[in-house]
């Protein structure tokens, strides 16, 4: 593990003159989006997300691609809370967004997920596009039978639908639950999956949270959490000394 593959840079330019893309930016010209509320740092352990079990119960087999089951459920902590320090977003539609957003591994060709998802220009991967359409189908089936209207569906949709291969927020729901995503991979947890699945040591893969992650977090809340977080696993990982 001596040469770090190479991350392809986010290309918000792609998207930045759709009108959705406009609206939310003229909407929340400071970056990161500022918030006066309470931001939790504290390790995100410590703030399990709840409810949502119909939810959760109808898509328990999609949670066994790709460590959804560890992934999902702390990107929904998170989500958690930056709705609690973006009390103005619909926090339901950021919860059910983001326990769904990739459920759409489990429909696509698993022996691709590593080889395409993970290597080379990861973030054009074809394979991504397909995890997009294919949670949006999963939203599409499960969300009706619990109540949820299609206005509701198509919101969520909206946001599960480019979630990893659009580098622009639509809303700030939707930026919501891309911090969310992106603040995972500053946990143990996801540190630990995230050197495997991009064959990166510990060192050298927080180093580049610090360097191309974290500047694309979009909220301030989300700002603060990843720097907690990026403290306490160098801490953990005595990465000054092991790299
Ligand atoms: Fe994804
Ligand atoms: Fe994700």
């Amino acid at each position: 593990m001596t040469t770090p593959p190479a991350w392809a840079p986010a290309t918000p330019e792609n998207h930045i003159d759709d009108p959705r893309a406009r609206r939310f930016a003229a909407s929340h010209p400071e970056r990161p989006v500022p918030t006066r509320e309470f931001v939790d740092t504290a390790p995100i352990c410590l703030s399990p997300s709840s409810g949502l079990e119909e939810l959760w119960r109808a898509i328990v087999p999609e949670t066994r691609t790709r460590a959804n089951d560890l992934h999902l459920p702390i990107v929904t902590a998170y989500a958690t809370r930056l709705c609690d320090a973006y009390p103005e977003a619909d926090r339901e539609v950021v919860l059910v967004a983001t326990a769904l957003h990739d459920t759409g591994w489990a429909h696509v060709d698993e022996s691709r997920i590593i080889s395409e998802g993970f290597r080379g220009d990861w973030r054009k991967a074809a394979i991504r596009f397909e995890h997009e359409r294919e949670g949006c189908r999963v939203a599409r089936r499960v969300l009706p039978d619990l109540g949820y209207d299609d206005a509701f569906v198509e919101r969520v949709c909206d946001i599960v639908d480019g979630h990893d291969t659009r580098h622009v927020a639509f809303s700030l729901e939707d930026a919501l639950v891309r911090d969310s995503d992106r603040l995972w991979r500053f946990d143990r947890a996801g540190i630990a999956m995230s050197c495997s699945w991009f064959g990166m040591d510990p060192a050298t893969y927080v180093d580049r949270l610090e360097e191309e992650i974290l500047p694309e977090l979009i909220t301030d809340a989300a700002h603060q959490m990843a720097w907690a977080d990026l403290a306490r696993c160098r801490d953990l990982l005595r990465t000054e000394i092991i790299r």
